[in-house]
């Protein structure tokens, strides 16, 4: 075991911290004792609560967190035997003043999920490809193949074709607002890669990195799988808490976010929350990861500007995808690289995969440059938002009193929170035994109190399949719960 000073503190020692503020509701389900032991020494090793602080009294601690006596004693006894705190007779217990460094639990990457050979109705995240989009591609495709020009059928430029980038960074500029050149755009194999890249660039091992909480598991898998402590950061009606990150761990290295549309839970980030979020990058040096994977569908009105484009420190890393608006089989998407990070980012991009596949980006860079994608996005929208509405409609008249609606003004897939007894996770592997495809929300929370929900997509099926699908799954809940 090593011991290192513990981080900073912005606390003065031996100042009680505002525990109200930074552990107000105790994670989990699990035993009492841990979940209090699990919450402090995550404060400890995060740095904000500072070395020498002198913790509140067991007594305080149970009746705040409404835990017996017993369990809160169980919980500083743990910190103390492993050195995140030390008791002394008749002051109380204060965090050490050198904090241990114990093995981590390693971090098994979970098995990819295999291809399923066609979605379960209501699956989340796969989309329907557009017949007449399907044609014109074709077409494109097909007058590159017989009039070949050498630069698509060669080794490329790390950062994609600049025809390609040229024509993104038009259509990020006046559809997202986002400030861009075609030389910070990097073409990559979908949103995943742009957040691998951007990971490696700007992450070492062991940096803090705040995470929304409830998160998209890919994210939080890459995140964890670089070795970062991540620190989820509570969402609640208004987006991620930079509040209560900066209580958590003031001085992460980066944040994940997905401002436009938090994956899962569906809340657009309001304008407050973007700005301290951009005030406290810009005072940390920290590094915003923007996900911004399907802002594209957005139904009531126009979407609000990418965090990205107002963000005048330069602090904000910005990642889309053509997966969802087009297909994910194209595995194509896009980052928009703060000028600091680019090198660093095509480094990684040219010693991993090298470029992007040369031969689609031409006929990409067609649709976006002649018109067709514009055309698109008013078909797949008009499609998508029917098929929204008709899941609403049959959960809300069929499981009107087991499930939690909001119809949601962007995106592919809907939460529906359990109202009932039911595991998330149960009726997810009942629905699946049924033909129906769903996902639990609550694996999804890292350290927040889980809600029970099932995420529900409705982006790639007729509306016939949904509205059946709907009607059993409500089945399945009322057989489950
Ligand atoms: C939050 C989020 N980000 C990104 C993606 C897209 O990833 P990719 O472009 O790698 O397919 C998804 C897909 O489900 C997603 O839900």
């Amino acid at each position: 075991m090593s011991k290192t000073p513990t981080n900073s503190p912005n606390l003065p020692a031996n100042s009680l911290p505002d525990w109200g503020t930074l552990v107000p509701v105790l994670p989990g389900d699990g035993p009492r004792p841990k979940a209090l032991y699990t919450a402090i020494r995550q404060l400890i090793e995060t740095g904000a609560v500072p070395a020498g602080a002198k913790l509140p009294t067991t007594r305080d601690l149970a009746r705040r967190f409404k835990l017996s006596r017993a369990a809160a004693i169980a919980a500083f006894e743990t910190l103390v035997s492993e050195g995140f705190a030390e008791a002394r007779v008749g002051a109380g217990t204060f965090v050490a003043r050198e904090v241990p460094h114990l093995p981590r639990e390693e971090f098994r990457t979970p098995a990819p999920d295999p291809a399923t050979p066609a979605a379960l109705p209501l699956t989340v995240g796969v989309t329907q490809s557009d017949p007449a989009t399907a044609r014109i591609f074709r077409r494109l495709m097909s007058r590159h193949l017989a009039h070949p020009a050498p630069e698509h059928f060669r080794y490329g430029d790390p950062r994609g074709s600049a025809e390609l980038r040229q024509a993104v960074a038009a259509y990020l500029r006046s559809a997202r607002g986002v400030r861009c050149e075609a030389h910070q755009i990097v073409i990559t194999s979908g949103a995943q890669q742009g957040l691998d890249l951007l990971i490696r660039a700007a992450i070492r091992p062991g940096d803090a990195v705040w995470s929304e909480d409830p998160c998209y598991p890919m994210a939080h898998t890459a995140l964890k799988g670089a070795g970062a402590r991540v620190i989820g950061v509570p969402v609640d009606d208004e987006g991620l808490d930079p509040a209560r990150g900066e209580a958590l761990c003031p001085n992460a290295r980066a944040v994940y976010v997905t401002p436009s549309h938090q994956f899962p839970l569906g809340v657009t980030m309001t304008m407050r929350r973007r700005m301290a979020l951009l005030d406290w990058a810009r005072r940390n040096d920290a590094w915003i990861i923007e996900d911004d994977y399907d802002s594209e569908f957005r139904y009531g009105g126009p979407p609000l500007t990418a965090l990205q484009g107002m963000d005048g420190a330069g602090r904000v890393a910005y990642i889309g995808t053509f997966s969802k608006i087009l297909f994910p089989g194209l595995r194509t998407g896009y980052l928009v690289a703060p000028e600091p990070l680019l090198n660093a980012i095509l480094e990684v991009r040219a010693r991993t995969d090298r470029y992007p596949a040369t031969l689609t980006e031409a006929p990409l860079a067609d649709l976006l440059n002649q018109g067709h994608f514009a055309a698109h996005l008013r078909r797949v929208r008009r499609r998508v938002q029917a098929a929204r509405d008709v899941l609403v409609a049959a959960l809300r008249d069929h499981g009107k009193d087991r499930l939690d609606i909001a119809a949601p003004e962007q995106g592919l897939h809907l939460v529906a929170k359990l109202l009932g007894r039911g595991r998330d996770t149960d009726i997810a592997a009942a629905a699946k035994a049924a033909g129906i495809g769903s996902r639990a929300l609550s694996p999804m929370f890292i350290a927040a109190p889980p809600v029970q929900g099932l995420v529900l997509g409705f982006s790639a099926f007729g509306n016939e399949a949904v509205r059946e699908a709907a009607i059993r799954l409500c089945t399945v809940i009322a057989q489950t719960a």
